[in-house]
């Protein structure tokens, strides 16, 4: 390389620095957007005490310094439920929903590089903090968008709704699930809800028409204690051993078509071991020279809306835990598998629901692009509305963003959520505007 290259890449110098300055410049307005983000991330909403009442204080006011019509419901002790209203213009037409769970999980702040609930914002412009991409971005963007929409006179012909539910990261018994069932809830008449979805790595935003549907099994064997030594049939933690191997089997199966590249993640059923308890006990740890007449095996099992829960029910039944094995099992099935009507819980992401087409037009018409629909390989709130038979896409606008949602270090950069505000101005706008009957 010559003195030539090296000379002209100083004198660039300068003018690369000016663009980095320029490239990292807001407004007021998107300043002030950012810093309301960050007023909301440093108030502490992770389990196990979330601080619903902070969070309702915060964005109520934030809702009337907009002009929105604010509620607050309860359906349980504690538990906060704030309800944002945008009258529209014909208030015979469905109206849209916009959902946001207050709660998070958990963050250990020695594992991050800044302090949790501080909202730091780095050089880079990331914004760190539990529940930056899960999911208290939503709320803040989906406010900062209704703020634009009224500063720039838009006059809704639906009515908007935005709910800011907690409990929705211990599954949503005491929020969502409630408020879908609510008289509140049915008096809103909703047509349309758009909830959390996941961040994308690469430039297109990832759009979720369905929930795989969490199920809990424990598989219980018994069988006749003995002596360490001795080899027999039947004991109990062989019976176990024999269900843990044929779910193995199963779960292959399944992992297989992901790793083949024939489904994805969500669309298989997904069956993890999570605890085995069995032994007996001693000072030391366990009994060595004794096996035992009981053991157990807990298993979290997930089914996405394309297959038949009666067949998984059965498979267990005659196959994972078989009464003749002397084994019994336990099966917790967390939340709704079809909707009111006997449908699957899965919101058609094709031409064939009308929403899907206008919410996706937006999105284009935002600058944005849209990956394939997915089913979430793990849930949220979405299944309870879905389940009252409302469409539901699952969508957070983060392109080119890390998936940490439940991770240490989670953030969002500043340029990403201000886009994001971008995006719901256009699809809140289009939506609320759509003149069809309601479907
Ligand atoms: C079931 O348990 C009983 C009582 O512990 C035992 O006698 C029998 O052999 C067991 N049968 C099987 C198939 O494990
Ligand atoms: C749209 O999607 C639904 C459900 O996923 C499917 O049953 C239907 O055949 C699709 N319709 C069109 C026009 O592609
Ligand atoms: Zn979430």
């Amino acid at each position: 390389m010559s003195l030539f290259s090296v000379s002209s890449a100083f004198s660039l110098l300068p003018f690369l620095l000016l663009s980095s300055v320029l490239a990292s410049s807001f407004t007021q307005l998107e300043e002030d957007q950012i810093q309301r983000f960050q007023k909301y991330l440093q108030i502490r909403t992770a389990h196990p005490n979330p601080d619903y009442a902070s969070a309702v204080a915060f964005l109520s006011s934030e809702a009337q310094s907009i002009g929105l019509q604010t509620l607050t419901l309860e359906f349980a002790r504690g538990k906060s439920l704030l309800l944002l209203s945008w009258p529209g213009s014909d208030p015979s037409l469905s109206s849209i929903l916009l959902n946001s769970h207050i709660d998070s999980v958990p963050a250990e702040p020695s594992k991050w590089l800044h302090p949790p609930f501080a909202a730091v914002r780095d050089a880079a412009g990331r914004i760190f903090a539990r529940g930056a991409q899960d999911d208290k971005c939503l709320a803040v963007q989906y406010l900062e968008a209704l703020r634009n929409l009224k500063a720039a006179s838009f006059v809704p012909r639906r009515s908007i709704h935005v709910s800011l539910v907690p409990d929705e990261e211990t599954g949503g018994a005491d929020g969502a699930a409630k408020f879908a069932t609510s008289q509140e809830f049915r008096a809103l008449n909703v047509g349309f809800v758009l909830d959390e979805g996941q961040a994308s790595p690469t430039d297109e935003f990832r759009v979720f028409y369905a929930d795989r549907s969490p199920w809990s099994l424990i598989v219980k064997a018994v069988g006749e204690p003995g002596h360490g030594s001795r080899m027999y049939d039947n004991g109990a933690m062989e019976n176990l051993m024999d269900c843990v191997e044929v779910v193995a089997r199963f779960r292959e199966s399944q992992f297989d078509q992901v790793k083949a590249g024939i489904k994805a993640v969500s669309e298989v059923i997904s069956v993890n071991p999570v605890f085995v308890k069995a032994g007996t006990p001693s000072p030391t740890g366990f009994v060595m020279n004794m096996q035992p007449s009981e053991a157990e095996v807990g298993f979290d099992v997930r089914l996405p809306p394309t297959v038949d829960p009666d067949l998984l029910r059965k498979r267990i039944d005659e196959e994972w835990a078989p009464a003749i094995r002397n084994m019994t099992y336990q099966l917790i099935e967390k939340g709704p598998i079809k909707d009111i009507a006997g449908r699957p819980l899965a919101t058609p992401a094709n031409e064939s629901n009308p929403w899907w087409s206008v919410f996706q037009q937006a999105v284009i018409a935002s600058g944005g692009k849209l990956a394939r629909p997915e089913i979430l390989a793990s849930t949220t709130d979405a299944r309870f509305v879905r389940q009252m038979g409302i469409p539901a896409l699952g969508f957070s606008p983060m392109a080119n963003t890390p998936i940490l949602l439940h991770e240490h270090n989670e953030f969002l950069k500043d340029t990403v959520f201000l886009r994001g505000i971008k995006v719901y101005e256009h699809v809140i706008s289009a939506l609320s505007s759509f003149p069809a009957n309601s479907p």
